[in-house]
């Protein structure tokens, strides 16, 4: 099983980026925790930081072929790109939202995610953590659609 983490605009700065926000773990810090649980869940991993949409999107497009599903914090993007959702969706892999922060309890312009309603599902609110916990569902959830045989009785 294979996952793509994808990493949005600014992430690059993480460490140094309003540290009160999105906490001090830069963001090799953090490619290293999510390896070490990918390692522990049997899953290989992909790494990706762009500032751009459309090295993201040519990402998403590029690895859909090898990967079975994203993981993907698509910082600002998130609630601006109709585009990224279009590649996401696109190339019929499942992906898995998070972020650092709760962007419900922030800013209006960041309640929305235009991803959410094509998510797998959606982690945000504990800092670095919140990737862990994500690629934990991805990966029970490729898992899971891999074995059970998809149906209305099938349990969540
Ligand atoms: C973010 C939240 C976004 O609103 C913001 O633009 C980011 C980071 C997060 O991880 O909390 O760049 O996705």
């Amino acid at each position: 099983m294979t996952v793509a983490v994808l990493h949005g605009p600014n992430l690059n700065l993480l460490g140094q980026r309003e540290p009160e926000v999105y906490g001090r773990e830069t963001l090799a810090e953090i490619d290293e925790r999510l390896r070490t649980l990918a390692g522990e869940l049997g899953v290989r991993l992909e790494t990706f930081q762009a500032n751009g949409e459309g090295e993201l999107i040519d990402r998403i497009q590029a690895l859909s072929g090898r990967v079975d599903g994203f993981l993907i914090n698509a910082g600002a993007y998130t609630h601006t790109s109709v585009a990224l959702l279009d590649a996401l969706v696109g190339v019929g892999r499942p992906f898995v939202e998070v972020h650092l922060s709760n962007i419900h309890s922030r800013e209006e312009f960041r309640h929305r995610s235009l991803l959410a309603p094509r998510a797998a599902g959606i982690v945000m609110g504990f800092g670095a953590e919140s990737y862990l916990l994500g690629l934990r569902g991805l990966a029970l959830r490729l898992r899971r659609s891999r074995v059970a045989p998809a149906g209305p009785t099938e349990e969540v």
